[in-house]
């Protein structure tokens, strides 16, 4: 397969950020007015504008009502200005202008979740990107900051009314209506403007900045769930410490507001003063809440409030600049939680979310530069890559400038910027300035698709006493980006002697940054050696510490290696990786899976007490979605299922009676540190599903009582997951159960669906079940996600019966929801990997869904998915 091949097809909605030109004029206040009525609402909005640069002025708008438009005290013919789906403009505008509009618009229909929607009794707005524009007629792109004032008026059957910024008044309309005004001092783009009408309660609590200025805090949830907003609020009062600390940064307003809402596209949304969370990432209690889902509470409600800095007080001058505030901000809250738990494992976890879906869309159809240069739909470039290989190249930075360099830089950059739009370009350069380290290099990073492949070959001379490495950079082509250049890649590695495991301290007279000593190699050119000198014997060498660069490493270890590595290396990720790497040996490449059972056997005995959440993750087997997108092509997932149950059973039986006496040995409950707790129950589940393997008796009564005794919800699920996967007998008791103690909480109950889904031996009928059972709700994303993300935990399953599922939901979705359509339909984008038969039967289905989507994000996936 050769992708360069193919032609390149542009559609002519296509926008290009070479076309970025300064909009013609700014917007120095706007005034709305929202009237939310049971079925419409009125919008009536005054803008302030000044002309900054020749050209028309241009208002966006989408589905929206037009009732009165009146500009500098006249109001305006249908000949005076044109309207179209998209656009309102006015020819010949004057330099002064003051524009009142009035719409309506209709939340209460509104299924996209973009712009105003009503949620069950809740009315809440998504305006990034593009939603603003569903709501008034605006310049709705990031680089128009203008003052909000917001006065929103409801039914006093929603007692709460809040908007961005301070409360200015509150009061009565009539006796059935009621109002309250808001004014945020700080200028922001439209995509960071939010309003909440609805009935809901509040956990209230306070905080005093570095600067001494006292903070409300409010989380906004119903009722019933505000005892499980304690872990957000905590969070939340740990960010703001953390982003002083670390970045200089205090917040800057009296207030600051979270809303959790249960219908929701995407984890949550940091506006101005006013964060509006998807439930599943703010609601957090460990008898509701497995500690994953705790984890992510932690660092999404960090990620949303560092965008307070990184996205808000500085934001993007346009959307190609997305990864300025993503990248930086991903970096950011992933820095922070490696403060919370291991920093080890916390690495382990981002990267392997990175490896399982950032390399694999870098590898295909939907491969694009962190920073594309066009786009047709920009809500389908909120991707793992825009995230998390943003994050990753703020992370090299970071490396290569430690810590004090890197705070200057980053001084630098809110210095210069606060207030301002700004691009990757600017990033890089107050980067560069801040610390004295030229960087300009890495915009190549922001520029490029791809995943680099990094092949590394050593030499031992014992004559002259040296090792030497010799390091190769590619990339492969693509059709879009022609001309690829080599990346500066930070090398972090450690050399270790092969006979006493003992790290050895480098010699040598290549450069490296911050000395020697520390390991890091800049490599920045298509080939390089480093050589190291007085090394007396062939040691190891372990590379990509830290995964210091997102790269694909190709370096030849023996096997014996890898398994030296698991047992000396001290860096705990490069244990985890050099288990990783082998276990894909093993899987891909019919390797002995000997020397990790060994490496296991001699590493976990000291590891399990102290450290068992590490201990976890060196279990990890790769897993088979993960496995598939290792594979290019004539990819059979059965026999990638076959394989990893071959290993996964032979693992059962050599740890031999270490699965029973592990479990046993574990109690979570006398555990007082989170982190430390999280581990034991994580080694639990292993230990469980392991003892279920060995065909162990007592594996399902083991689960049961656990299943039935813990108040603890990793616990529930993970003895839950044992008994359903494995047909137990017990299974369908423990369902029922299940299902009657949560059948009111919604994110508990989406565990349940979860849990049906993604059980191997689901069947066409068995999901079908869950996507007609009463609780199943195509109006709810996370209950979609419950279900569709399941399925797709097991790819004989999704490329099976699975195909009908995800292209029956991207057609109903095309219009209800096509941002999540979108989504959802590229589960399928690596079917051009399959082997035939199936690979042509995928692409048929494909195709034959073609002409039935209308919308421009369902359209442009399936079209750049078809385009191989
Ligand atoms: N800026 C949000 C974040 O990363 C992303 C986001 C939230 C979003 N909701 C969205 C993007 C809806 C697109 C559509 O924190
Ligand atoms: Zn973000």
């Amino acid at each position: 397969m050769n992708i360069a091949a193919n032609p390149v097809v542009e559609s002519n909605d296509t926008v290009y950020l070479k076309d970025y030109q300064k909009p013609a004029f700014l917007v120095e206040s706007i005034h709305l007015d929202i009237q939310v009525y049971d079925d419409y609402t009125l919008v009536d909005s005054t803008l302030v504008m000044q002309r900054q640069t020749a050209g028309n002025l241009v208002l966006l708008g989408r589905d929206l009502e037009l009732k009165n438009i009146n500009l500098n005290g006249q109001d305006l013919t249908a000949d005076q200005y044109q309207l179209d789906s998209e656009q309102l403009q006015i020819i010949d505008a004057p330099d002064q202008v003051l524009l009142k509009t009035q719409v309506i618009i209709h939340p209460e229909s509104n299924t996209q979740l973009e712009g105003l929607y009503q949620a069950g009794d809740l009315f809440v707005t998504q305006n990034e990107p593009e939603g603003f524009r569903k709501i008034t007629f605006y310049p709705d792109r990031p680089d128009v900051l203008s003052v909000f004032t917001t006065r929103v008026e409801a039914d006093k059957k929603y007692p709460v009314l809040l908007a961005n910024g301070n409360l200015l008044e509150k009061g009565e309309v009539d006796e059935k209506r009621h109002f309250a005004i808001w004014q945020d001092p700080t200028k922001k783009p439209a995509y960071l403007f939010a309003c909440v009408i609805g009935d809901l309660a509040v956990l209230k609590d306070h905080y005093t900045t570095s600067e001494g200025r006292e903070v409300a805090l409010e989380i906004y949830a119903i009722e019933k769930d505000i005892p499980k907003c304690h872990i957000a609020m905590h969070a939340l009062k740990h960010s703001m410490r953390w982003d002083e600390e670390h970045y200089g940064r205090p917040y800057d307003l009296d207030n600051y507001m979270i809303v959790a809402v249960s219908q929701f596209n995407m984890g949550a949304m940091e506006n101005k003063g006013l964060n509006i969370f998807n439930t599943s990432c703010v609601l957090a209690d460990e008898e509701y809440t497995t500690d994953a889902a705790i984890m992510r509470v932690q660092s999404v409600i960090a990620h949303e409030y560092f965008h307070n800095w990184t996205g808000n007080r500085i934001t993007c001058r346009d959307w190609f600049q997305l990864c300025l505030k993503e990248g930086l901000t991903v970096f950011r809250d992933q820095s922070f939680s490696e403060d919370l738990q291991s920093a080890a494992v916390q690495r382990i976890d981002d990267v392997a979310v990175l490896k399982a879906h950032q390399f694999p869309e870098d590898a295909g159809p939907l491969s694009h530069p962190p920073r594309p240069d066009h786009f047709v739909e920009i809500n389908n470039f909120y991707t793992a890559t825009v995230y998390e290989k943003g994050a990753e190249i703020n992370r090299m930075m970071a490396t290569l400038l430690g810590k004090e360099k890197f705070r200057q830089g980053t001084d630098e950059y809110f210095n210069r910027y606060d207030g301002q739009a700004v691009t990757v370009e600017d990033w890089v350069d107050a980067l560069s300035v801040g610390s004295g380290v030229d960087l300009s290099n890495f915009l190549t990073w922001y520029n490029q698709p791809g995943t680099p492949k990094l092949q590394v070959t050593a030499e031992y001379d014992a004559q002259k006493q040296s090792y030497r490495l010799q390091l190769t950079q590619s990339l492969k082509a693509h059709p879009k980006y022609p001309n690829l250049k080599a990346v500066p890649i930070p090398v972090a590695l450690a050399l270790f002697d092969a006979k006493t495991g003992e790290q050895l301290t480098l010699n040598s007279a290549s450069l490296f940054v911050n000395g020697v000593k520390d390991g890091v190699y800049l490599f920045d050119q298509d080939t390089a050696s480093i050589e190291f000198t007085d090394v007396t014997e062939q040691p190891v060498v372990s590379l990509l510490r830290n995964f210091s660069a997102p790269v694909n490493l190709e370096f030849d270890y023996s096997d014996d290696e890898l398994a030296f590595l698991i047992q000396h290396e001290t860096n705990g990720f490069n244990q985890w990786q050099a288990a990783q790497t082998l276990l894909e040996r093993v899987l891909l490449q019919d390797h002995a899976v000997d020397p990790y059972i060994q490496a296991l056997k001699n590493t976990l005995p000291a590891l399990v007490k102290p450290d068992p959440l590490l201990a976890s993750r060196l279990f990890d087997v790769p897993t088979e979605g993960y496995l598939g997108s290792r594979i290019d092509q004539n990819y059979q997932p059965e026999i990638i299922q076959q394989k990893r149950n071959a290993v996964l059973n032979t693992l059962a039986k050599a740890l031999g009676d270490f699965w029973k006496n592990t479990y046993l040995s574990l109690d979570p409950s006398l555990q007082t540190e989170f982190s430390q707790a999280m581990g034991e129950r994580a080694l639990k589940n292993i230990t469980l599903a392991m003892l279920a393997r060995q065909g162990n008796d007592q594996a399902f009564e083991l689960a049961y009582q656990q299943y039935q005794t813990t108040q603890n919800m990793t616990e529930r699920l993970g003895a839950l997951r044992v008994l359903v996967w494995n047909d137990a007998p017990q299974a369908p008791q423990a369902l029922q159960d299940f299902y009657d103690r949560y059948k009111d909480e919604a994110l508990s109950l989406d565990q349940w669906f979860m849990v049906q889904a993604a059980n191997p031996n689901a069947s066409k009928a068995s999901i079908q079940a869950l996507t007609e059972h009463a609780d199943y709700d195509l109006g709810t994303p996370n209950r979609i996600r419950s279900v569709s993300g399941g399925l797709s935990n097991n790819p004989v399953n999704t490329w099976g019966f699975g195909v009908e599922h995800y292209i029956g939901l991207a057609a109903y979705l095309d219009q209800k929801n096509p941002i999540l359509g979108s989504r959802l339909l590229q589960v399928l984008s690596r079917w051009y990997t399959l082997a035939e038969p199936q690979r042509g039967q995928v692409q048929n289905a494909l195709m034959a869904l073609q002409p039935l989507v209308k919308s421009k994000n369902v359209t442009e996936t399936l079209n750049s998915m078809l385009s191989i």
